[in-house]
């Protein structure tokens, strides 16, 4: 793998001090020898982002994000390798060789497929934005909405001319190829192989990403026409089950719940009266990739939808995907007005504001909502009450919330809770995603929770790699096998394969060599203080951990295969 040279990833890595390049975005604190802060890669309100200049890395135990200097760059930028080390290299005035001299990765090319494409959005977008400046039937369309210049360009809405090659011809003006732009889905084909613009005579709003990318459009029509709304086509960089409208702003506001609504309109009238913690999913259902985003950098979501029955169904499906994502929802519900845009305007401010301190979590929403749909008179419509909410109990996995839950139908229903828990726990044999959601909790959980054995191989790994020594006097004992084939496996034989040759192993450049998830294993390693007083004890009680252990594992695997000819064959040895 042709790559920039080892000696200019060392010179740039060294010479763009850690400490310098992280307090750019973060503001750190001195804690002994290294520095500490709120983690920019997710959000939190106690530090847990360390950064230590003397070994030049970071790394955040909250959400396990780590690295050297090129990593934290290329990380917070959002940039390739090769364009983090070049920007770099620049900065500290290292020159590179020039680039044919050298090529990058596949990956780093799909980055700059990407990064081309976030280009050409930009510019079709200061060209949406330049047309409204211009256009006298989009800004009073915005007008009515009582948007002015100031918010336009905030959220850089913009205008789609009426005409068939307008954007397209500005691009290509540009230098942008009908392919590149194509890709963007700024221009459509028609049968005869011609192409023109895709959004005419739209008010268009630009769909960002989280670092502040813009990966496509919506665009609404100014009048009743359809479709209402036409947005971007799935591509490269734009995927709407992947990405939520103005979570680029609502991020930055660290406030602890997050407004999910329906529409682009909604969060910005909600901005504009204050909320800017507001996101929109892009004209689908909520996904759990999106509930997975939110979960980063939020602890509550307020689900906002639409009054209509749409907006209640699309609610009862957040709320599932909520659930199983495992994140905090909550409902609040807007009655005077069909939509938060159409609500805020009409009702106010503070009338909101009651509303979201008003908002009840998930469940209680549920009970509530359906209650008003039965006639709990009747008892057939009574039961059928109760069956409507046994799915959505069936999430809720504290068994203290699910206590208040049940007792809370219980008073409402007057039957008991002891029937109501059977009712659950009869389903709850009968509902095998239920069964496998557990599986993959308990699953994720082992993952995270790193083991006895994981800490061991990763106290090994720490100390022979602040002691060579420590490496040599141990060298026999020391297997490849010890370290399983993980992240600790290909660090290891990393260092092994350089110390076995009499080289030093160069931090910067394993991270180089290494995968993101393998780095930030490496991280975590370098992050554990080796000063004490005596290392060689350390290391032999490490080894003997990792031995023991692996031991114990294969002695399970071995009594839970039920072969009794293996548990012979390991007794025998044994003796
Ligand atoms: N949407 C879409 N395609 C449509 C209609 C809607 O992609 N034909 C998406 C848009 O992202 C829109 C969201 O669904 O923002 C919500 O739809 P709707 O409530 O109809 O739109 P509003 O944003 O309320 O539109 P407006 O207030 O401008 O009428
Ligand atoms: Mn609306």
């Amino acid at each position: 793998m042709p790559l920039i040279p080892d000696h200019i990833i060392q010179e740039v890595a060294e010479k763009n001090d850690i400490y310098e390049l992280v307090s750019q975005y973060v503001s750190l604190k001195r804690t002994g020898s290294s520095y500490i802060g709120l983690c920019p890669f997710h959000n939190e309100k106690t530090p847990s982002f360390s950064v230590s200049p003397q070994k030049g890395i970071f790394h955040c135990f909250g959400c396990g994000e780590g690295g050297n200097s090129i990593g934290f760059y290329m990380k917070i930028e959002n940039l390739s390798f090769y364009e983090a080390v070049k920007r770099m290299a620049e900065k500290a005035n290292v020159e590179l060789p020039k680039a044919d001299s050298f090529d990058y990765h596949k990956s780093d090319q799909r980055r700059k497929e990407r990064e081309l494409i976030y280009e050409i959005n930009q510019a079709a977008a200061d060209k949406f934005y330049e047309n409204l400046k211009n256009s006298k039937d989009a800004i009073a369309y915005f007008k009515g909405r009582e948007i002015d210049g100031a918010w336009a360009k905030r959220y850089l809405l913009g205008y789609a001319r009426d005409g068939w090659d307008d954007m397209f011809t500005h691009l290509k003006n540009k230098g942008y190829t009908e392919s590149d732009i194509l890709k963007a889905g700024l221009i459509v084909g028609n049968d005869s192989g011609k192409f023109y613009d895709r959004f005419r005579h739209r008010v268009m709003f630009p769909i960002f990403d989280e670092r502040d990318n813009i990966i496509g459009f919506g665009g609404r029509v100014l009048n009743d026409d359809k479709p209402k709304y036409l947005n971007s086509p799935e591509g490269p960089v734009f995927s709407k089950g992947k990405n939520l409208f103005a979570l680029n702003i609502a991020k930055r506001t660290r406030s602890d719940t997050v407004i999910l609504v329906e529409g682009y309109m909604d969060v910005i009238a909600l901005a504009m009266h204050g909320y800017t913690n507001a996101v929109a999913t892009l004209g689908t259902a909520i996904t759990p990739d999106q509930a997975k985003m939110l979960k980063k950098y939020f602890k509550e979501v307020v689900i906002c939808y639409d009054s209509d029955g749409a907006g209640r169904t699309a609610t009862e499906k957040a709320i599932t995907i909520m659930r199983n994502a495992e994140v905090k929802a909550s409902v609040m519900y807007l009655s005077g007005g069909k939509d938060p845009d159409e609500y805020i305007k009409k009702m106010g401010k503070d009338s909101f504001n009651t509303a979201l301190k008003g908002r009840k979590t998930d469940i209680t929403y549920l009970i509530e909502y359906f209650r008003e749909k039965f006639d709990i008179n009747i008892d057939g419509e009574k039961v059928a009450y109760i069956e409507s909410l046994i799915p959505y109990l069936l999430l809720v996995t504290n068994p203290v919330e699910l206590d208040v839950y049940v007792n809370k139908l219980s008073s409402i229903t007057a039957v008991s809770p002891q029937a109501l828990y059977s009712q659950l726990g009869i389903k709850k044999v009968s509902t095998p995603a239920r069964a496998e959601k557990t599986a993959e909790i308990k699953r994720s959980q082992a993952d995270t929770g790193r083991t006895k054995l994981d800490k061991a191989r990763e106290g090994v790994i720490a100390l022979i790699l602040s002691d060579i020594n420590l490496y040599a006097a141990n060298k026999t004992a020391l297997t490849e096998d010890m370290f399983g084939d993980g992240a600790a496996g290909e660090i290891f034989k990393y260092i092994k394969t350089l110390y076995d040759e009499g080289k030093r192993v160069d931090v910067n450049l394993m991270m180089a060599s290494l995968s993101e998830e393998h780095i930030k294993t490496l991280s975590r390693i370098l992050s554990i203080d080796t000063h004490i007083s005596d290392e060689g004890k350390a290391m032999k009680d490490f080894i003997r951990i990792v031995n023991e252990e692996m031991r114990v594992a294969k002695i399970f695997d071995v009594l839970n295969s039920g072969s009794v000819e293996k548990l012979n064959e390991m007794i025998k040895k044994n003796n």
